[in-house]
């Protein structure tokens, strides 16, 4: 995750640049840089390490213009070195950039093919280079952006400035926030209110896809077929700017909105984008000779561990025994000599959970956790914190912390494979790469919030819902039922399909939702012939799938929520956004208090 600033002004942009970078230093501080047009001429000043090495450079050497684009910057691609700190230029265009060009390679050959030669070891010079030749060629800068922006794949915001051109700033969204800003005779980009708040309070969201051509006193929004849309300026309040909820009406739906970006940025600490191969270094665990892996937590986050079971035990043939931290604290378990257990929670203030730490502790056992806030105590208490980089979750209902959870987990499955010689080079290969598509797939799926709201309209009424999934997805069925109870108070259940029958399935009549999530994986055949014990006794289907329009599915849906195709591997991930919206739009629909449902806390600190 990385920060944008973006003025174009009236007065000089360096200073104003600097205190927006320091409001975002929070998204990544590794380096940093601004540029400026100073009668038209673009200059920049670029300092590897915490803005104050970038301080010290305008210091020395100070910018004077009036126009100009700032950079935070969280290491993704290429060390931080000041080479590669942002804004990236070439030719005459400069580019500040958040999120991850996933087709940077195939690009970066093309452009190589065409004799460019490359001076950093970022994604984002791929973009700065096709704009320029665009630009080289004879385009304007909009055209050449406007060219360019569908040619890139992936979760990303960015910021053009242009040599010689004291009217024109380039803004564009696609998975990763961007918030455009006016003053007096100003225009402002950020990437969140809290960036833009010393200098205004009116703001614009720009929605998914969108990009915007700003002047000193006016803009133009595109969307993502190139079609001028209009957006609504909006007035940030003091307490949006504490925690800014963006354009979102409350913090759970931001947080589901933020996954793109937050995944983006997990996955990018333990894997190598270049390489496609995890980092073994960053992962921190000695797999190679390890027996058993225990796995303790609660709510949402022991689902994230069930999944993960499946994850270890196939890809890298690791027994996993996975536990509700409550449960387990209290069994007794006999542990491996020398074992190692592994606890995972977003609060890392859990009490069942910090309770199993002990115990495990107390047995021998190596601990490593992954936490989302890190100076908590079960990061504190453990030998290995694997942090997972989700940002402050506010609603009670964890979503981004979970996709988070699963994105570290999925890392540490390949990285098991690896270590223990059940993954050849190639297959690391290609489940990195899977990973890293999974920002595009998830912005995709919240994009379509709407038709989930329109199928949350279709359930609202039932007393009971079930959730059935099979195999890695039978965890995501679990964690859809809990969303749901949670925050919509509608009582709902998450079972194994294959178990339907051994019991659940008396429940079935046809007042009575069943949710399937059956993605077109090596279970799904057996998924649909569950499906149709349901549809036999009147259940109104609601099937969540990649499959084509109906394709094998031969019994009549109820409703069907749309899943992109991908690789199995990263199911998991991708099915948990559906279940998240449906449980958010029925919460709003039945009126409840969505960021801060009755009887909850966002951390269980007692027993
Ligand atoms: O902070 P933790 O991840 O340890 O919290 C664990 C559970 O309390 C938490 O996931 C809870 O189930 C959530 N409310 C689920 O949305």
């Amino acid at each position: 995750m990385c920060g944008i600033v973006g003025i174009i002004g009236n007065k000089p942009a360096a200073p104003r640049l600097l205190e927006g970078l320091k409001r975002l230093e929070y998204r990544g501080y590794d380096s940093a840089g601004i540029a400026t047009l100073e009668n038209g001429h673009l200059d920049r000043r670029r300092a590897s390490g915490k803005l104050f090495n970038l301080e010290a450079a305008q210091e020395a050497d100070p910018l004077n213009g009036p126009i100009g684009i700032g950079h935070t910057r969280w290491a993704s691609h290429g060390a931080p070195t000041v080479k590669n700190a942002h804004p990236i230029a070439a030719g005459t265009v400069a580019v500040v950039h958040n999120g991850i060009i996933e087709n940077f390679l195939d690009l970066k050959s093309e452009l190589e093919g065409h004799g460019k030669i490359f001076d950093t070891d970022t994604d984002t010079e791929v973009v700065a280079q096709l704009v320029a030749r665009e630009i080289e060629n004879g385009a304007t800068p909009k055209q050449a952006v406007g060219t360019v922006l569908p040619r890139l794949e992936g979760a990303f915001a960015l910021v053009f400035l242009f040599d010689g051109d004291t009217q024109t700033l380039i803004g564009a969204r696609k998975g990763s926030p961007l918030a455009l800003g006016k003053g007096e005779g100003e225009m402002y980009l950020g990437s969140d209110a809290i960036a833009l708040a010393p200098l205004t309070s009116q703001v614009i969201y720009l929605e998914e896809g969108d990009w915007v051509v700003l002047s000193h006193t006016g803009h133009e929004i595109f969307d993502l077929t190139g079609a001028p849309v209009q957006r609504p300026w909006q007035q940030t309040s003091a307490y949006a700017l504490l925690i800014d909820k963006g354009n979102h009406r409350n913090f759970m739906v931001k947080e589901i909105f933020d996954q793109p970006e937050v995944i983006g940025h997990t996955f990018a600490n333990y894997i190598d984008l270049a390489s496609r191969t995890v980092k073994q270094d960053a992962l921190k665990v000695e797999f190679a000779n390890l027996e058993r892996l225990t796995v303790c937590a609660c709510g949402t986050a022991f689902y994230a561990g069930m999944a993960a079971k499946y994850w270890f035990e196939k890809y890298a043939r690791l027994p996993v025994d996975v536990d509700i931290a409550s449960e387990f604290r209290y069994r007794e378990a006999p542990l491996d000599k020398n074992g190692l257990a592994l606890f995972i929670s977003q609060s890392g203030e859990t009490a069942d959970t910090l309770a199993a730490l002990q115990y495990c502790r107390d047995n021998g056992q190596k601990i490593a956790s992954i936490v989302n806030v890190q100076e908590s105590t079960i990061a504190r208490d453990s030998d290995m914190i694997i942090p997972t980089f989700a940002g402050p979750e506010v609603g009670v209902a964890s979503t981004k912390a979970f996709t988070c959870q699963l994105t570290v987990l999925a890392c540490l499955a390949i990285a098991a494979g690896r270590a223990r010689g059940h993954l050849t080079s190639a297959q690391e290969i290609a489940l990195v790469s899977s990973l890293i598509g999974v920002p595009r797939h998830v912005a995709d799926i919240t994009n379509r919030s709407d038709e989930i709201e329109g199928v949350a309209k279709r359930i609202i009424t039932a007393r009971d819902i079930l959730f059935l999934g099979r195999g890695i997805n039978y965890p995501i069925a679990l964690e859809g039922a809990l969303k749901l109870k949670e925050i919509s108070y509608i009582h709902a259940e998450g079972y194994a399909a294959g178990e339907l029958k051994h019991g659940p399935i008396a429940l079935v009549d046809d007042n009575v939702p069943v949710i399937i999530v059956a993605p077109r994986d090596n279970l799904f055949e057996k998924t649909v012939s569950n499906m149709q014990e349901v549809a036999a006794r009147g259940g109104q289907i609601i099937m969540i799938t990649d499959a084509d329009e109906r394709e094998g599915i031969g019994t009549e849906l109820f409703d069907l929520i749309h899943v992109p195709k991908a690789d199995a591997f990263i199911n998991p991930l991708l099915y948990a956004i559906p279940v998240q919206l449906l449980a958010y739009h029925a919460a709003v629909l039945l009126g409840t208090d969505v960021d801060q449902p009755r009887n909850l806390a966002k951390s269980v600190t007692i027993e």
